[in-house]
């Protein structure tokens, strides 16, 4: 069964189609970053106009690549929640206009959702349940994944999400959009004990995050240094940065999968694609001995094969919507209601 998918909740246009929601037949990206890099981040109003720019000829290839027409295609998938509401517009009311003239269902999927479906792909035996740690430039979940399309929410950011700590310590530091990924980069080779950061502290809410104070604590450290007119090594304060980070997003999960009984920790979101995060959770799972997934890296940022893997099993549980379907910027994954 092949699903065309659509996404576009921040700075890229993507559409995909998906067989099985497993089996990647084609994936398109246009991706915005050229156009964001001067301000520093996205700018919500140019991403709505540079999708709407964008889409009808990233879903024709998307079609054009996976051999197929309309005609093949069992379902349409959309992004419709959350993200920024004008870029998401623009994909649901594409995906409701090829719904109409083609006669085709329209399946909304929840963009959380659809990170931790990414896994899908990459893993054709993983199956739910399992606990997935969800990490994107605005969520920090720890969600327990009861099937594949039952959610539970068992910790959360109560501040900050781990990505946004990332960007904006990188933009504190003159790196450039998109901050996390080159944060990463320019930390590679760098000492994760050279600068001290505070360690976060969730009195009283089990398995919650807090990011903000890091943030503040990377942020005003810069600064600092700015006006004292001290060097700050970016190596060393990225490596020490991170490394500060993942130890929360670590520790928390691990403290979930135990509380839980889970035997498969599933990582997802643009932050997955951390190396710091990727091998601490390696070195960790291995010595308590949980399964551990990620998705290849070009799946673990915004993409549409994602959303037609999850939009797949959304479908076949009987998820559609008519063409009232509306965008939300924010939405619950274990309610995502439309
Ligand atoms: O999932 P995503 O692509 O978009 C959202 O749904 O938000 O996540 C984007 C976030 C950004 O904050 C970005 O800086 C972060 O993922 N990110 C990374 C890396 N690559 C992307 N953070 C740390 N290290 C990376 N390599
Ligand atoms: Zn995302």
């Amino acid at each position: 069964m092949k699903i065309l998918a659509i996404e576009s909740s921040c700075d890229e246009t993507a559409a995909a189609v998906v067989e099985d929601g497993r089996n990647v037949l084609s994936s398109v990206i246009a991706s915005q970053v050229d156009a964001h890099i001067v301000y520093g981040g996205v700018v919500p109003e140019i991403a709505s106009r540079m999708h709407a720019e964008a889409i009808s000829n990233v879903v024709a290839q998307a079609l054009e690549q996976a051999e197929c027409t309309m005609s093949d295609i069992e379902a349409i998938a959309v992004t419709y929640a959350p993200g920024l509401i004008g870029a998401l517009l623009i994909g649901v009311n594409f995906a409701k206009g090829l719904s109409m003239s083609s006669g085709k269902s329209l399946v909304p999927v929840h963009h959380l959702r659809s990170h931790i479906a990414a896994n899908y792909i990459t893993h054709k035996e993983l199956e739910p349940p399992f606990l997935s740690l969800v990490v994107s430039g605005g969520h920090s979940h720890i969600v327990n994944v009861k099937s594949y399309t039952e959610f539970e929410i068992i910790g959360r950011t109560l501040d900050d999400a781990a990505g946004e700590c990332m960007d904006k310590a990188a933009r504190a530091l003159g790196l450039p959009y998109p901050g996390g990924l080159n944060l990463d980069k320019a930390a590679k080779d760098g000492n994760p004990t050279a600068y001290k950061f505070p360690r976060p502290k969730v009195d009283g809410v089990d398995l919650a995050f807090s990011f903000s104070g890091l943030k503040t604590a990377a942020v005003n450290a810069i600064h600092n240094a700015k006006q004292k007119g001290e060097e700050i090594n970016i190596a060393d304060f990225g490596a020490s940065y991170i490394s500060a980070v993942v130890r929360c997003l670590t520790e928390n999960t691990l403290k979930a999968a135990e509380k839980t009984g889970a035997k498969k920790i599933v990582l997802a979101g643009g932050v997955s694609a951390n190396s710091v995060l990727r091998t601490e959770f390696e070195k960790l799972c291995k010595e308590h001995s949980f399964e551990l997934y990620y998705p290849e890296l070009k799946l673990c940022g915004d993409n549409a094969a994602m959303v037609g893997a999850q939009g797949y099993f959304e479908y076949i549980s009987g998820r559609k919507a008519g063409l009232d379907l509306n965008a939300y910027a924010t939405m619950p994954i274990d309610k995502a209601d439309f």
